[in-house]
């Protein structure tokens, strides 16, 4: 399997499906809308929504019916990367390889196009047109595992102490909570999304809840390498801008080198995760090595 091929393809799916379950920008609330579509559409990798399907796959379930639980999750991740650009967060000006959302619709509308992005994918979510795709039951558990891991105890607490952190010498334990709230926790339960979605049994669950901390702490330290070297242009959004506002990082705290063996070490803990999984399980692997080979 080409893993090219495969995220390309599911790409597609997330890109449609988005284009579905979005609001058109028309109406007296058309602005509000065309600031939440300019960073939903601006060109986003869409690795949570594709973990999401990659997980139930991998279980032997077609996601497809419940690809707006997919698009939920990319809702909420714009939601994040809106709010973190702001003044106030990292005050950055590119993202997506585009200005950023306050740059173009101005503060008070970005913050607003954050909130509605968050919100929306809670009524996807939530939608009784799933009813005959998945039980409430499953789908009350699958919510409260998104709401968990975005919110306080998750990625909003992540960034809470990520902002606090700033230009402070921080303990290891501190560094491994932030990455492991801020970024681990939604890339986490996009796979734990998935094996509900899958019909996973305990320790289905257990093993894909392994493989979803690893990959989200190796995603977390390959975005700090990337920060370290990558340029503005591959990244599409501002390269240095860590070491520049004296963050938090792996390679401030370990310094290169060792940072990478630290990305290799969490992507073979998610493969280990994988074991007692069968060829099903096959873009899930892939999807890791991926993640510490990308280039953005
Ligand atoms: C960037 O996430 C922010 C982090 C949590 C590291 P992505 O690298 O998934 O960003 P997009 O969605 O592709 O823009
Ligand atoms: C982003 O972390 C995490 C969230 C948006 C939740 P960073 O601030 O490190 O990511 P980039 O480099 O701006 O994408
Ligand atoms: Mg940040
Ligand atoms: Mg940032």
């Amino acid at each position: 399997m080409d893993i090219k091929e495969y995220l390309n393809d599911k790409r597609r799916q997330v890109e449609e499906a988005l284009g579905d379950v979005m609001l058109p920008a028309e109406g007296p609330l058309s602005r509000h809308i065309e600031a939440m579509r300019y960073s939903l559409f601006a060109g986003g990798k869409r690795v949570r929504p594709v973990l999401c399907l990659a997980a139930a796959e991998a279980l032997g379930h077609d996601p497809t019916p419940l690809l707006p639980v997919a698009c939920a999750l990319e809702c909420i991740h714009t939601y994040s990367l809106i709010h973190d650009d702001l003044p106030a967060m990292d005050n950055d000006d590119l993202r997506r390889g585009k200005p950023t959302n306050h740059v173009v619709f101005g503060e008070a509308a970005a913050i607003l196009a954050g909130d509605g992005l968050l919100t929306l994918a809670f009524d996807l979510m939530s939608d009784p047109a799933l009813r005959s795709h998945i039980s409430d039951t499953r789908r009350l558990r699958l919510i409260q595992v998104v709401a968990r891991a975005a919110g306080p105890l998750g990625m909003v607490g992540g960034q809470a102490l990520d902002v606090a952190s700033e230009g402070k010498a921080v303990e290891f334990e501190t560094l491994r909570t932030i990455h492991r709230c801020k970024t681990g926790a939604l890339i986490t339960a996009s796979v734990q999304a998935g094996a509900i979605i899958g019909g996973a049994d305990d320790s289905q669950y257990d093993a894909l809840t392994r493989y979803g901390e690893a990959i989200g702490l190796a995603f977390q330290i390959v975005d700090d390498l990337l920060n370290v070297e990558g340029t503005t242009e591959e990244l599409g959004k501002a390269a240095g801008s860590d070491a520049d506002r004296a963050k938090a990082t792996y390679p401030a705290f370990f310094g290169v080198e060792e940072t990478r063996g630290k990305a290799r070490e969490a992507v073979t803990a998610a493969e280990t995760a994988l074991a007692g999984f069968d060829q099903q399980a096959e873009p899930l692997r892939l999807l890791a090595r991926y993640i510490l080979t990308r280039k953005r």
